[in-house]
Formats: structure tokens, C-alpha cells, sequence
């Protein structure tokens, strides 16, 4: 039912356009400009940019990984997001599930951060095996701490 599969630079316009519909994309002040623009240098440096189709419907949910990104050690979840209109349906996890398969495949822990007020996100980490080991308060935003979630390479 769903495909996950590389994103396709032909692709990131549309998947920009419904991205920034999401709440805590707006809060980070994204636009569709600025999503395109992270989506195409990701390419360039040869990130990995996952997208997940439901059936004849593509990219309604997308994962970022960047391999050596937490510590140039560690693999590092830069971003995930599901179409508003397709959230519940299981995409988030397999996405996820796939990303972090490439983190492991590689040997490496994986890392990401959560806003604060993202307790959602939080509960969906968690819910997949992450625990908090840290938080960077301002970080990003000056009024939003943001939480280090870990999991760590299974072998260990
Ligand atoms: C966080 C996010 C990626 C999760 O994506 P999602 O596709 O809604 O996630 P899933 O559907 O896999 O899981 C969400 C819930 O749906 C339920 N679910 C999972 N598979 C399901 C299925 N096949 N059918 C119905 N429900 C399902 C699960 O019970 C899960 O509930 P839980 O939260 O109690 O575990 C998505 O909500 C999102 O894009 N949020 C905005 C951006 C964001 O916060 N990104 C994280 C930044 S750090």
C-alpha cells in the first residue's frame, strides 16, 4: 500500500508546497522557497531524502538523513514530515522504520531533535525506541528548547 523509495529532484517543488502547511514547519518560519532550497542543497551533498507514496498518490511524506550528521559520527534525522491530510495511516513510522535502516545498515547510532512543545513527535519517538539523553535550550528558536533524542546502533 505504501513505497518508500529516494525522493527525485523533480519532485521537491510539490513536496515544499504542502510541507509548509505543516504547523511546526510555520513556527520555524519555512517557506516554500526556503524548503526547496534545503531539499536541493540535501541533494547536493548527498543526503538521503526519502519519499513515501500511498498508492497513486506520491510523496505525501518524506524523511531526511544525514548520514554522518550527529557528531560526523553518527547518523542524524534531519527532518520528517507527512501530508496533513495523510497523518495516522502508518507513513510517519515506515518512513522512519527506513531511515533509521540506513543509519543501521551503516553501523551508526541514530540521533534527531524534537521541539519542546512538539510532544506529539515526542510520544511517536518514543513510542519507536528513542529516549531523551539531552536538550539545547534557544537553539533554533530563542523560546524552544530543543530535546536529543537517541537510538542507538542495535548491536550494542
Ligand atoms: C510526526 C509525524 C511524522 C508522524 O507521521 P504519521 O504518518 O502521522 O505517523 P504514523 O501514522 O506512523 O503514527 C502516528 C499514529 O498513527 C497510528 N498508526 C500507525 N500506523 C497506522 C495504520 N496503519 N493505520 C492507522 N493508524 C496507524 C499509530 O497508532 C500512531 O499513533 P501513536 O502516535 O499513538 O503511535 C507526523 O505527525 C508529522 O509530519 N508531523 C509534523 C512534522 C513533525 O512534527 N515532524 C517531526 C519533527 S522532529
Amino acid at each position: 500500500m505504501y513505497n518508500v523509495r529516494p525522493m527525485q529532484a523533480e519532485e521537491i517543488a510539490s513536496v515544499a508546497r504542502w510541507m509548509i502547511l505543516l504547523p511546526l514547519l510555520q513556527r520555524y518560519h519555512m517557506t516554500e522557497a526556503s524548503a526547496c532550497r534545503m531539499f536541493e542543497q540535501a541533494m547536493t551533498r548527498g543526503d538521503h531524502l526519502l519519499a513515501a507514496d500511498e498508492g497513486d498518490s506520491l510523496a505525501r511524506g518524506f524523511a531526511w538523513v544525514m548520514p554522518q550528521g550527529a557528531f560526523g559520527r553518527s547518523a542524524y534525522l534531519r527532518l520528517i514530515g507527512v501530508h496533513p491530510d495523510y497523518g495516522n495511516r502508518g507513513i510517519g513510522s515506515l518512513l522512519l522504520q527506513e531511515a533509521e535502516q540506513l543509519a543501521f545498515d551503516a553501523g551508526r547510532d541514530f540521533f534527531l531533535l524534537v521541539s519542546d512543545f512538539n510532544t506529539g513527535a515526542q510520544d511517536f519517538y518514543r513510542r519507536h525506541g528513542y529516549r531523551q539523553i539531552g536538550a539545547i535550550p534557544g537553539y533554533v528558536l530563542p523560546d524552544v528548547t530543543e530535546l536529543i533524542f537517541w537510538k542507538p546502533y542495535p548491536a550494542r
